[in-house]
């Protein structure tokens, strides 16, 4: 069976509710008749009116993070029941610019991947390498695995997705090549294998992301392991999120 890719776009902290309608209108006549799946991780105060303008199209709308506790004192803070109420069915956890500029640690984006799974919400996990780690970025990834996932029983692991971007390709422009990327997926899904079981490690979608724009997008594609690409800059301009959906 032909695998339907998918194209998640970061928008990190760009696009007002206002600036997020006039996108989707803009998008969704630009997007081809084809198969894929588009998810669009929004801000939070996003969320609810890209969910009503995206409502009666293929466009699923999420958060970029989340807190792992139901509900409590934690002033600032967001929760995934909240975010489901506003219209998001997925959620971005561990993204770099948690781990590194916000000091999420790995006990944490645990306990917000087991909180996602409980809540029915979706988690893309984000693991990858930072510069310094190249050397041994195997070792880097296995571990975001591992403390992330080593808790979660493979029954609950269904609608679990990663993304493995290494933190020197995002927002650099040096994207990784795709035989270094596909080397990459391989190692994290031969990791979910020893978590979850082969047959449910193939299952599980695997993005490459950092620096993908619609001249690369196609080469990761064609790579076994690459089930799609996760975006940020070159997502912000409709035309270009579209020219990378028809270029798949
Ligand atoms: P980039 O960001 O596409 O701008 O490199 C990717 C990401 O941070 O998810």
């Amino acid at each position: 069976m032909a695998k339907i890719p998918y194209v998640v776009a970061n928008w990190k902290m760009f696009k007002t509710s206002r600036e997020a309608t006039h996108y989707i209108e803009e998008l969704v006549p630009l997007l081809p008749k084809d198969s894929f799946h588009l998810y669009l991780a929004v801000p939070f105060t996003t969320i609810a009116s890209a969910a009503r303008f995206a409502k009666d199209t293929s466009i699923r709308i999420g958060a970029q993070n989340m807190h792992d506790a139901r509900e409590g004192a934690f002033t600032g803070e967001i929760a995934a029941l909240m975010l489901k109420e506003a219209g998001a069915s997925f959620v971005l956890l561990g993204h770099s610019e948690r781990r590194h500029h916000f000091g999420e640690e790995e006990a944490f984006i645990a306990r917000k991947v087991a909180r996602a799974l409980a809540d029915d919400i979706e988690p893309i996990l984000c693991v990858g390498e930072t510069l310094e780690e190249r050397d041994h970025s195997k070792e880097i990834v296995e571990r975001q695995l591992r403390s992330a996932l080593e808790h979660i029983p493979a029954e609950d692991v269904g609608a679990l997705k990663i993304a493995y971007e290494p933190v020197w390709a995002i927002g650099t422009g040096k994207h990784a090549t795709p035989n270094i990327a596909e080397e990459a997926h391989a190692f994290c899904r031969e990791v979910l294998g020893t978590l979850f079981g082969e047959e449910k490690a193939k299952k599980i979608p695997i993005l490459y992301g950092g620096s993908v724009n619609q001249e690369n997008v196609h080469s990761f594609l064609q790579e076994p392991n690459i089930d799609g690409v996760l975006v940020g800059g070159a997502s912000l301009d409709p035309n270009h999120l579209a020219n990378i959906v028809h270029r798949l």
